[in-house]
């Protein structure tokens, strides 16, 4: 069997062999917990979702809201960023709270940036969603 089939340039036993022994002197997957619930999970992270207000970045707050996750939400319309917020923090058991920003120049995403440091050492997500969209014909 050996040198029928290579893998970076080990023969499979030779890579057999170096897989244990990595295995057996790392040891590395008792260190972390790779569960599919700890590599998903969001509860009591920090997210800043720009764009937030509408469309896909209130549903990705509605997410993360909902699986206990703290979320900033920004964009330029005070009134649909607190409509999102409030029907989001009446759902849970997260937390949803808004910055009004313009984020179509640099000014405004430090505006953004200096705002969210007043109120959180760290964030842990950012999503940069805000942006347009558009439909033309396929031919255009
Ligand atoms: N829907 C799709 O099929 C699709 C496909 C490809 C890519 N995308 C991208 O996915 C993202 C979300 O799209 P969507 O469909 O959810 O559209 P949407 O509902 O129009 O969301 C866009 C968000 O961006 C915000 N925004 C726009 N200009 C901004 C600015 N200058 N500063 C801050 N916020 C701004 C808007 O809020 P304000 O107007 O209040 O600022 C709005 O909340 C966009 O970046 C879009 O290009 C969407």
């Amino acid at each position: 069997m050996e040198g029928m089939c290579t893998i970076s340039g080990f023969s499979t036993a030779k890579s057999t062999q170096m897989h244990w022994y990595l295995l057996s002197s790392i040891n590395y997957y008792h260190l972390a917990d790779l569960s599919i619930p700890a590599l998903y999970n969001v509860q009591g992270k920090t997210a800043v979702i720009t764009g937030g207000g509408s469309g896909i970045g209130a549903m990705f707050a509605s997410a993360y809201v909902q699986n206990g996750a703290k979320v900033y939400i920004a964009s330029r319309k005070e009134k649909q960023l607190k409509e999102v917020s409030e029907a989001l923090n009446k759902i849970g058991p997260g937390s949803c709270h808004y910055v009004v920003a313009d984020l179509s120049s640099k000014a405004g995403c430090d505006a953004l940036a200096d705002n969210i440091k007043q109120k959180e050492s760290k964030i842990h997500i950012l999503v940069n969603n805000s942006g347009a969209t558009w439909g033309a014909p396929f031919d255009k």
